[in-house]
């Protein structure tokens, strides 16, 4: 059970004032800041100290938290959000709160059943930015393996991905959510989902670090007129054993971020946050310590990377996917690479119609 958040709205002295943070400008005049504060804290951290670390993160100068139903702790990142408000101290109208629809609740009726219990959760009249989490409908127990299978999981099916779809515009037009997004597609999902979408997506989640720089979809994102937002900015260095693969590699130990970290006097997270900012992605980099999101607020604000060192990061692209999404794969599917359309197409699955 998620514990009530007690502890007071602090004023500090070493907060960045949020106006200085650039943000990104939305078609309805809407700005989203250009850094957030992740809350998925997997198994390692309970949610009364993430909601801790959300206060503490809004009164160093945060006004963007990316949350989601599944992380399991936005009841108790309400309670700390209204501790926030009703200090008087930040107007709800000041935040930018995102959440995101679960892969369980893809079917009809569902979106508006989940974002009203994530309004409930967050204490909140409306979100800023709504998510479909990922384009693949499945159910999976908490906690389970990377090896484990759903039975209920299916592939990309986008009538059914539309039919999700209709429902979060529809929560557009009800004035629960102002923005809706993607999350996880790619190119060719995406294509189709802009070819049909009437309100059409203001951001797309992806994952986006030095390592994982996926430039054809960064790129084709920022041409559609969608804002980018990168989760695992850091490389989720602290991400737990199962969802780690023997080929993975390390973005804070990357030579070219450790040099740049050296040259600043900041740790190599800092580098990757600059990065991410000045190529033109939000980053979401999760931290409950303060001194290190503390850190990453300042990267927005402090002395940026050099021509040189953006042009040394854009080389050390590995490729390297981290959060691969075993555990979506559906039967007959082969592996994880089949989530992510890799030959530039949707395969057809036998059966998933
Ligand atoms: N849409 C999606 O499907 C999706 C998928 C994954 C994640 N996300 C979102 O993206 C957020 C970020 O991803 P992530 O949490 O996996 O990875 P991440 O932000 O790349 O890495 C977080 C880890 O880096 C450490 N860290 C952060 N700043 C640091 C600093 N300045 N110095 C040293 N260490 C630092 C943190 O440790 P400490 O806590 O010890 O500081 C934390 O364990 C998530 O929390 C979630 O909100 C979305």
């Amino acid at each position: 059970m998620e514990m009530k958040v007690k502890s007071p709205f602090p004023v500090v002295c070493d907060a960045i004032d949020p106006s200085k943070i650039s943000f990104k400008p939305l078609p309805d005049g809407s700005k989203i800041p250009a850094i957030g504060l992740g809350t998925f804290a997997s198994d390692r951290y309970d949610g009364k100290t993430v909601a801790e670390a959300v206060k503490g993160a809004i009164a160093v100068g945060y006004r963007h938290i990316d949350c989601a139903s599944i992380y399991g702790n936005e009841k108790a990142i309400g309670a700390a959000l209204g501790v926030v408000l009703a200090s008087g101290a930040v107007k709800r109208e000041d935040l930018w709160i995102t959440s995101k629809l679960w892969n369980d609740m893809h079917g009809d009726g569902d979106v508006l059943v989940s974002c009203a219990q994530t309004l409930r959760d967050l204490g909140l009249g409306y979100l800023d930015l709504y998510l479909v989490h990922w384009p693949f409908p499945n159910h999976h127990p908490k906690g389970c393996t990377v090896e484990s299978r759903s039975p209920a999981a299916r592939p990309y099916v986008h009538e059914k991905y539309m039919r999700v779809w209709r429902q979060m515009e529809r929560l557009v037009e009800m004035g629960l959510v102002k923005h809706i997004g993607t999350s996880n597609v790619t190119i060719p999902k995406l294509k189709l989902i802009l070819r049909d979408a009437k309100v059409r997506p203001a951001c797309n989640e992806m994952e986006l670090h030095p390592h994982f720089q996926q430039q054809a979809l960064f790129d084709f994102v920022k041409e559609s007129g969608i804002v980018p937002i990168g989760y695992c900015p850091v490389g989720s260095p602290k991400r737990p054993q199962r969802d780690r693969t023997p080929d993975d590699t390390c973005d804070t130990e990357d030579p070219v971020i450790v040099a740049a970290a050296t040259r600043l006097g900041v740790h190599p997270a800092v580098v990757c946050l600059k990065w991410a900012i000045q190529r033109g992605q939000i980053p979401i980099p999760f931290s409950v310590t303060r001194a290190n999101y503390l850190a990453n607020l300042k990267a927005a604000i402090s002395e940026p990377l050099t021509d040189a060192e953006m042009a040394a990061i854009s080389k050390i692209d590995k490729g390297c996917r981290l959060v691969k999404g075993q555990v979506f794969l559906w039967k007959g599917a082969k592996g994880w690479e089949d989530l992510w359309d890799l030959d530039g197409e949707i395969p057809a699955w036998e059966g998933s119609r």
